[in-house]
């Protein structure tokens, strides 16, 4: 199993190129099931969920041909996909493909508008919390379908005549729920407003995309979405928008490194919470042409305060990174995670490198360190795993991080992006 062999102490000078948002090239695949027509994806990470919803997406039917391009030599492997259901084979997503990914789970919303069926197993729990699917349930039958647990599985049904509009108001906010009921309202019958919905930039880039398809949807990137329904959708091509996850750890990378790096192909509108977090650390933040370029010179880190909200708050998916970087600030900082209920697993792997950092309920308290130590410690999952590689840019001597599959998930090419920029990260495989 590969590992990642990090020897801190490097300051990081150069340009590293942005990928395509994972959490938006998953939805905007499952979307392709809607169309029997070709969906043409570009800028398409080349990362493990990706690889594993192509095979979940086969398993439906959906025909899938990858030209790989190589953007930018030796830098960046973005692939444009296309995606075709000409015929949906199977409406049955089975557990052993969902329970390895939950975003598979949302399968049922285009499997249901189109074939008026879907049995979708329940994703199970997670490391970073139980993630319940109730608000997809609820969601799914104010549009009329049926819905029945058994054996594990979501067994959804459509009345003849098919989905209809219905409005449905999200009693908390959820990316995946609002990503479901934005695609199976697409081709119901009528009008559907959703309303306390995500306004996360992959929900709207979901959206632009459904609406190249032929989509009448409205007021994404608002909490109310109105989807007028159509009778079908088209294909379409559309190009993913930039990871703002990649690009906020790659930030707190270099504000706890120290150097001077370009972050290339992103935007910072996208993460504005999370810049202003890190520029409040003492890093400068500057927007260039085609990215952001982020300073940190000589200054420590100074502590800062964050609690993890929807979008546009600031980003639980950048909450263990920003933890790691808190671990050597110069006073105490407090982390308050408020949308999942366990996503503290890096707290005790950070404290394998010297971090000094308290829970108490669902907020840590960090305590900045003047020296962290390299150690060997485990990825928990995808973000937490990174959290640890930053605080091991900073750390003296070697960490090695195990359970790297974790960080494949999420991260494309993350050793070579940063060995690029002189840090000493390498990967082992034994
Ligand atoms: C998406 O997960 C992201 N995943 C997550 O990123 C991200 O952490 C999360 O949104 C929040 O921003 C993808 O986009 C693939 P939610 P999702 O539904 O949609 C509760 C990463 O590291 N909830 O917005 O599954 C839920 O338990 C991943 O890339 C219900 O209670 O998250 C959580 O507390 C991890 N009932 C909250 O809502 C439901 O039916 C928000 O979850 C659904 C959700």
């Amino acid at each position: 199993m590969d590992r990642i062999r990090i020897v801190g102490g490097n300051e990081l000078h150069g340009v590293i190129p942005i990928s395509g948002a994972k959490n938006a090239a998953l939805p905007l695949m499952i979307a392709s099931l809607l169309t029997d027509d070709t969906l043409t994806l570009e800028n398409v990470p080349h990362l493990a969920d990706v690889e594993q919803l192509i095979r979940i997406l086969g398993n439906h039917g959906a025909d899938i041909s990858v030209n790989g391009r190589r953007e930018r030599q030796g830098e960046s492997y973005a692939r444009t996909i296309h995606f075709t259901s000409r015929n949906i084979v199977s409406t049955t997503a089975p557990y052993e493909l969902v329970s390895k990914m939950r975003a598979s789970f949302w399968v049922i919303g285009p499997l249901l508008a189109r074939e008026g069926k879907a049995r979708v197993s329940l994703p199970g729990g997670c490391a970073i919390g139980t993630r319940p699917v109730d608000l997809f349930i609820d969601g799914l039958t104010a549009l009329g379908a049926n819905i029945e647990i058994d054996g594990g599985y979501v067994n959804a049904t459509v009345p003849a005549g098919g989905l209809v509009g219905g409005r449905y108001v999200f009693p908390k906010v959820s990316v995946g729920a609002t990503h479901v009921l934005m695609m199976a309202a697409t081709l119901a019958n009528g009008t559907t407003v959703l309303g306390n919905a995500a306004r996360e930039p992959e929900v709207v880039d979901l959206a632009k995309c459904l609406n190249a398809m032929g989509a009448k949807i409205t007021g994404q990137g608002t909490n109310t979405i109105t989807v007028e329904g159509v009778p079908s959708l088209s294909g379409a091509r559309h190009r993913v928008l930039p990871d703002r996850i990649e690009t906020g750890t790659y930030a707190m990378a270099v504000a706890m490194a120290g150097g001077d790096v370009i972050l290339e192909d992103t935007d910072a509108s996208l993460l504005e919470t999370a810049l202003e977090a890190i520029r409040r650390t003492g890093a400068e933040i500057s927007e260039t042409n085609s990215g952001i370029r982020i300073v940190r010179s000589g200054a420590g880190i100074k502590p800062v305060d964050i609690v993890t909200d929807p979008f546009p708050g600031f980003p639980t998916d950048l909450q263990a990174q920003f933890m790691g970087l808190m671990t050597k600030s110069s006073g105490v900082s407090h982390i308050t995670e408020t949308i999942f209920e366990n996503r503290f697993m890096h707290v005790q792997e950070l404290a394998r490198l010297g971090a000094k950092i308290s829970l108490s309920g669902q907020t840590a308290k960090v305590e900045g360190v003047s020296r962290l130590k390299g150690a060997p410690v485990m990825a928990t999952d995808l973000r937490a795993s990174v959290s640890l590689v930053i605080a091991g840019l900073a750390a003296e001597g070697e960490t090695m991080v195990s359970r790297v599959y974790h960080l494949d998930r999420g991260f494309e090419r993350l050793e070579e992006k940063l060995t690029r920029c002189g840090a000493h990260v390498e990967r082992v495989s034994d």
